[in-house]
């Protein structure tokens, strides 16, 4: 499963992994990655044997060290810009892909180096990554999202740090703030990531994507619509097929081994 030039694609029972490939440039998001990664995005996205999406960075270096530099300024034009950016808009589909996406990071994720990771739904650093939000050092703000979907996932000041001053963070420090869920020595990095990638595997599909939009949406709504959302969410798993079986079972299995009541609203 491949033929990018700048990605590599390779699936593994249920896994897709997702490599950066630009190891020279620290994998430098130039416009060709951003096309190569929404292909692969929606590779992953309509092919049912895809459950979990992990992305990780080629080399030794980085994960990446955000939009390749010099590019900057080569566009034709602003309007041919924005209309590829809306033609094949990687982060609205990130943002809203149903199934999980996992970021294994090590070395430099900067600028939309840690901005792809804030899409994903868990984010796995090892010891050596330095998470940061340069642009303010070019004259830009983060523009792949970062000013938004930072200080949705750190405390506000923390995201108001790193955007206004461009100090990354250290591992242990985006650790302490939230941006990454766990902190693991290199060398167990890919481990790691595919162990937690597998813990999703087991899960049920439906209730992972429902549960991935319940929380996107929820904080952005009032607690009244989100709550109406919330319910309906729920409804339309309890009418789910599946999920009536794995409660049927589980209720058996619990009448087998003489436990408890099982409440379907746990
Ligand atoms: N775009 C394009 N090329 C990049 C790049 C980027 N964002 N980041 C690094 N590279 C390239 C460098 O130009 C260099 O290429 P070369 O060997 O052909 O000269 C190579 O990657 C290695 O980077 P280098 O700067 O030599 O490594 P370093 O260890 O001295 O510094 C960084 C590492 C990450 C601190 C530094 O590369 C950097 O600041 N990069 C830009 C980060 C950034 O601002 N990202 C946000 C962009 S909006």
């Amino acid at each position: 499963m491949d033929g990018f030039e700048t990605i590599i694609l390779q699936k593994d029972a249920g896994l897709a992994w997702v490599t950066l490939n630009r190891p020279d440039v620290l994998n430098a998001i130039n416009l060709r990655m951003r096309d190569e990664l929404w292909e692969a995005a929606h590779a992953a996205l309509y092919d049912p044997e895809v459950g979990v999406v992990v992305f990780r960075g080629a080399g030794e270096r980085a994960f990446s060290a955000g939009a390749d530099i010099s590019e900057f300024g080569t566009a034709p034009s602003y309007v041919e810009a924005r209309r590829a950016r809306q033609q094949r808009d990687l982060w609205a589909l990130l943002d809203d892909f149903p199934k999980p996406l996992v970021a294994a990071i090590h070395g430099f994720a900067l600028g939309a180096g840690i901005e792809l990771p804030l899409f994903c739904d868990l984010r796995i650093a090892s010891e050596d990554a330095r998470l940061g939000l340069p642009e303010v050092n070019l004259g830009y703000i983060p523009s792949a999202g970062g000013t938004q979907t930072m200080p949705r996932t750190v405390p506000r000041g923390v995201a108001l740090d790193m955007i206004l001053t461009g100090e990354p963070l250290t591992a242990q420090q985006a650790l302490r703030w939230g941006l990454v869920h766990r902190v693991v020595p290199r060398a167990e990095l890919y481990a790691e990531a595919e162990r937690l990638a597998r813990l999703l595997l087991e899960r049920p599909p439906a209730v992972l994507s429902l549960a991935k939009r319940a929380l996107r949406r929820g904080p952005d709504l009032p607690l009244e619509e989100a709550l109406r959302m919330d319910g309906r969410l729920a409804r339309r798993l309890s009418a789910d097929p599946e999920a009536r079986e794995r409660l049927a079972a589980l209720l058996e299995g619990g009448r087998a081994s003489g436990g408890g009541h099982v409440s379907p609203k746990c």
